[in-house]
């Protein structure tokens, strides 16, 4: 749980049964290229992979998904999402920055992600974070759209 932007927001794990809001999430945030329940339902059951929720009093906020990978001691962000009528309030920062408490959890020593070249918010949110574009991949999400990659070290610098 965490209180910012005056409003007492909850986060906690995903369950089975917050499957709705779920895809509810992903039909807001990212249209054609949603993840299906499939998808969805195998980020929360599969070792590795780890999902949140967050709810302020009133209404749904967002999600964040991660797989750590412990033989590699690094993990992945899969999705980090905030509604779109809750975007510029903190919430990204926030989820992020529970991700990367996971992370180090899970004893990894680098954080990672592929972002959209496109995504500006979502680029300035991890470039304000300490993350560094590290390559560019061609065609990630098809359709001759690339991606950057993107990373951070984790733990005593
Ligand atoms: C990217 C996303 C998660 C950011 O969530 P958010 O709650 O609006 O972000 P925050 O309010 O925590 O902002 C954190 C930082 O992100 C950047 N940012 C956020 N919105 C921005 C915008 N519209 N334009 C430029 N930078 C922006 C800023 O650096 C901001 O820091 P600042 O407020 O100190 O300037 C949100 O826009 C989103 O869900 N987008 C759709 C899904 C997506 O693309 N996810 C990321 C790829 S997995």
């Amino acid at each position: 749980m965490g209180v910012w932007n005056e409003q007492i927001v909850h986060i906690r794990k995903a369950v089975l049964t917050d499957m709705d809001e779920l895809l509810a999430i992903e039909q807001a945030c990212f249209g054609n290229e949603r993840f299906d329940q499939l998808v969805l339902r195998n980020v929360i059951v599969t070792e590795g992979f780890e999902s949140f929720i967050a709810h302020d009093d009133a209404q749904l906020v967002g999600s964040a998904m991660i797989y750590h990978d412990k033989n590699h001691g690094e993990s992945r962000i899969v999705s980090i999402a905030v509604m779109p009528g809750r975007r510029g309030k903190g919430d990204g920062r926030r989820f992020l920055e529970c991700l990367e408490e996971r992370a180090l959890y899970a004893g990894s020593h680098r954080i990672g992600l592929e972002v959209r070249m496109t995504n500006v918010p979502a680029i300035n949110l991890y470039l304000t974070s300490g993350y560094e574009v590290l390559g560019r991949i061609h065609n990630y999400f098809g359709m001759g759209q690339d991606a950057l990659y993107m990373e951070k070290p984790l733990g005593p610098m």
